[in-house]
């Protein structure tokens, strides 16, 4: 065993203690997978119920959003998917994913002595750089979504020498901030406790971006927004109820980015 090992991510591990009434209470748990959330996928499919996770220690085709892959090594990090079946119209479920960031973002800070950042939409920053991030996949029939894959990956006991040349620059483990190794079962029973309760909050209150944009670090900073085909360039206001980036030009007029990436201007 290498110095970076922690031990298994096993079910009965995580479930010691983890005060949740819906979400975990069935884990599926692989030491390696093709992808957590190609899994809760089918499982989904197949009538899993609602808060059934897939857990891996290591992914040989993590996926990203926008097709990119997701580097999976085994046994330093947590890759995890969670099903749902939320009572809400598709049009909300970008909601899910904002949820999410919020619930990751806590879970974060709750290992950190500071605020960690929600880049928008929904990328964990610590220190500038990504640590986690969010890949939600949804399943609808007309007007209903019949499941939700919510899938995240969190940095943790990964060191700079074994992460790729190509991310270094842009990527962070909780080891690489604060030095210390990171108990993998205790921050994965902590992050589905708060995504039990957001979600609950969600489905109760409805989404407020509040919360969210209490993480949001370029909130009133001045942000460059590439959106594939042109750039746009204002100020960040916040987010509305639907997870668009209100972004402010000079003549204070208001636009809203439903999908772009975004960097201090
Ligand atoms: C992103 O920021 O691009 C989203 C990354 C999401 C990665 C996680 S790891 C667990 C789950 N399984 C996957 O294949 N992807 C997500």
């Amino acid at each position: 065993m290498d110095e970076g090992f922690s031990p298994p991510l096993l079910p009965n591990e995580i479930q010691k203690g983890l005060e949740t009434l819906r979400l975990g209470r069935k884990i599926h748990y692989f030491q390696e997978i093709d992808s957590t959330n190609a899994y809760a996928w089918r499982l989904a499919q197949e009538g899993a119920e609602e808060g059934e996770i897939v857990v891996a220690e290591s992914q040989t085709r993590g996926r990203g959003r926008k097709g990119r892959p997701w580097f999976s090594p085994p046994y330093r990090n947590l890759y995890i998917s969670l099903i749902l079946r939320p009572r809400m119209p598709p049009i909300h479920a970008p909601q899910i994913t904002l949820m999410a960031a919020v619930a990751l973002a806590e879970t974060v800070e709750s290992f950190l002595s500071f605020t960690p950042e929600i880049k928008w939409p929904n990328d964990i920053l610590v220190s500038g750089k990504k640590l986690g991030g969010i890949l939600t996949e949804s399943s609808c029939e007309g007007e209903r979504i019949l499941f939700v894959v919510l899938g995240i990956g969190v940095n943790l006991n990964l060191p700079e020498e074994l992460m790729p040349e190509a991310i270094r620059h842009s990527a962070t483990s909780l080891f690489m901030v604060t030095g210390k190794k990171v108990d993998r079962v205790a921050f994965a029973r902590r992050l589905i406790q708060s995504l039990e309760r957001c979600y609950e909050d969600l489905e109760q209150n409805g989404f407020s971006p509040g919360r969210w944009e209490s993480y949001f670090g370029l909130r009133g900073k001045r942000v460059r927004v590439n959106m594939g085909d042109r750039y746009v360039v204002g100020k960040a206001l916040g987010i509305d109820a639907d997870g668009a980036l209100l972004l402010e030009d000079e003549e204070g007029t208001v636009e809203k980015i439903i999908s772009g990436d975004v960097l201090p201007a």
